[in-house]
């Protein structure tokens, strides 16, 4: 592909705008009145890249459907991750004052809150995927739904992200243990499961929304892992080097916890080097895929080269 025949910043603000029309219209089901809604709506709606269901809406296109099919599952996954990093910033985790532009949610309201807001939205996540516009009619077969449950329970609960959180927490203890090969191959785990594994089942879910067959998910599979790896190394290196203003989040922070993180292990420009690679594997798993996989091919690029 010709890099400059596809305008991906078009193609971001685009579905972007379509996932967040639709996380609107899940929260104003709510009253809005209720702290409890207001909560799940101040981090929800903060703003943020909304890189994981654009992935989705782009899995899904590569694959010859229908984009919008896959809306729902991908508004899930991004409910579930917001909850996440509400969760990933409390004092008793990160202790970040600052997401997505905005005071972290344990901030503005209290930490109480945040816990149930984190806990609102996950549970409401997936009573999200079992709505009428997303059951079975809307999908081309029945039994996708509860694919779609089975992989995206998965890859957020004890074998993905919860358990990459918890050996994140733990890995600041046991940090200088061990060779550096060791070091590395724990942390490639780690980032794997705390980051690697939601970025996956977002590809996967776009995929099987619009009935992909199994040989395009395996391509797709490989594809989301290798970028869902680099996309963690790329936010220990913003971590060290970015701008906080762009990132709407404080830098510096990894360090101050002493985080096991590629740019502490290799240094910065190795990391560098390893994303880059990790992203080249990243394309060559979609390589037999036609021109609809562009947009896949464009967010891969992004997530090395983008500053927030
Ligand atoms: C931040 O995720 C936390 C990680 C898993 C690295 P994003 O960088 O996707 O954050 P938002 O959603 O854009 O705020
Ligand atoms: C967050 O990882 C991963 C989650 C599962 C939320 P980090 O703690 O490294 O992400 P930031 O830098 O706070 O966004
Ligand atoms: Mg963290
Ligand atoms: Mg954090």
């Amino acid at each position: 592909m010709n890099k400059s025949s596809f305008d991906l910043s078009a193609y971001l603000n685009d579905n972007k705008a379509l996932v967040e029309t639709y996380l609107k219209k899940i929260l104003n089901r709510f009253n809005p009145s209720h702290e409890l809604v207001q909560a799940m709506g101040h981090s929800m709606m903060a703003g943020g890249k909304r890189i994981r269901p654009v992935l989705g809406l782009a899995a899904a296109k590569a694959c010859g459907g229908n984009p919008l099919t896959a809306l729902p599952s991908c508004c899930a996954i991004e409910m579930i991750h917001t909850y996440s990093l509400i969760h990933d910033d409390l004092p008793a985790m990160d202790d970040d004052d600052l997401r997505r532009g905005l005071p972290t949610c344990h901030k503005k309201f209290s930490e109480a809150t945040a816990i149930l807001a984190g806990d609102g939205l996950l549970t409401h996540a997936f009573h999200v995927l079992t709505q009428p516009e997303s059951l079975f009619e809307f999908y081309p077969d029945r039994f996708i739904l509860l694919e779609l449950v089975s992989r995206i329970s998965d890859a957020a609960g004890v074998n993905g992200m919860v358990e990459g959180q918890m050996l994140d927490m733990q890995s600041q203890e046991g940090k200088n243990r061990g060779n550096k090969d060791a070091l590395l191959d724990h942390l490639k785990k780690v980032h794997d499961l705390k980051t690697g594994r939601m970025i996956c089942v977002s590809v996967e879910a776009g995929a099987l929304s619009v009935g992909a067959d199994p040989r395009m998910l395996t391509s797709l599979g490989e594809y989301a892992d290798n970028i869902g790896l680099a996309f963690q190394v790329m936010d220990d290196i913003l971590n060290v080097e970015g701008d906080p203003n762009k990132m709407g989040k404080a830098i510096g922070s990894d360090a101050l916890h002493d985080k096991m993180t590629f740019p502490a292990i290799l240094g910065l420009e190795q990391s560098k080097g390893y994303a880059g690679q990790l992203v080249d594997a990243g394309l060559a798993a979609i390589e037999g895929f036609d021109k609809k996989a562009d947009p896949l091919r464009a967010i891969a690029r992004y997530i090395i080269d983008r500053d927030r």
